[in-house]
């Protein structure tokens, strides 16, 4: 059983599947704390529903990146996570902290990587005309939304497709590949390579998620 720290900045729909998931006798991991920025965060109330410790450090009370981050680490380090989920974390970390925990840090992010880094996505995926797109868990290293690939579903646009039902499509996604990439680390299968994921005894057939049409 490994224990894990999820930060969040949000509604927190990721953070409810995590806790779902970790819910299951056979699930490798479990959360320890939820942390937000974000005082409001309605992810809060997921996790205090779900019985688990939150904690809310606030960005804005803090006088630099550095000290914030600091603070984020000693939370952490507390809390005795040995692992770290993004999920919905709005906030850059800086590379002191980033490298503290590489490989021991996830991230979520609704594109697929590399492509359409940053914020609002959906709508530049659109806009490029792609006729496929998804979502993507990935270790953390210190550039923007970079690091190696642990799990993807791709999610086909629909002709005429707006960036709200995109957007709402590919979060189903996201919350079925974050348990799973969560559950491989948890388990040791995942090893990084340079800046390749491999996995033990991958069952890809089940692993990767395909969705070429509307649900
Ligand atoms: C998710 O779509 C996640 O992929 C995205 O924020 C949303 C959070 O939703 N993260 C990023 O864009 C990070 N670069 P949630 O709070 O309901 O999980």
């Amino acid at each position: 059983m490994i224990d894990v720290a999820v930060l969040i900045s949000g509604s927190g729909t990721n953070l409810q599947a995590l806790i779902d998931n970790c819910a299951r006798d056979d699930f490798p991991a479990r959360i320890v704390l939820v942390i937000s920025n974000n005082p409001d965060a309605k992810g809060l109330e997921r996790a205090e529903k779900a019985g688990i410790p939150t904690k809310v450090i606030n960005h804005r009370d803090y006088p630099d990146q550095e000290t914030y981050d600091d603070q984020l680490d000693e939370a952490l380090n507390e809390c005795g996570a040995k692992l770290i989920c993004l999920a919905g974390f709005m906030r850059i970390l800086d590379a002191r902290f980033v490298n503290r925990w590489r490989n021991r840090m996830l991230n979520i992010h609704p594109s697929l990587l590399p492509s359409f880094k940053g914020l609002h996505t959906h709508e530049r995926a659109i806009e490029a005309g792609v006729r496929f797109t998804g979502c993507t868990v990935h270790f953390v290293n210190p550039e923007l939304d970079d690091g190696p690939i642990i799990t993807q579903a791709v999610v086909a646009i629909n002709p005429d497709e707006g960036a709200d039902s995109l957007a709402e499509r590919i979060l189903s996604q996201e919350h079925i590949i974050y348990p799973q990439a969560l559950k491989l680390v948890a388990e040791g299968r995942v090893r990084v390579v340079g800046n390749k994921v491999t996995i033990r005894d991958a069952d890809y057939e089940n692993l990767m998620c395909v969705n070429p049409k509307a649900e």
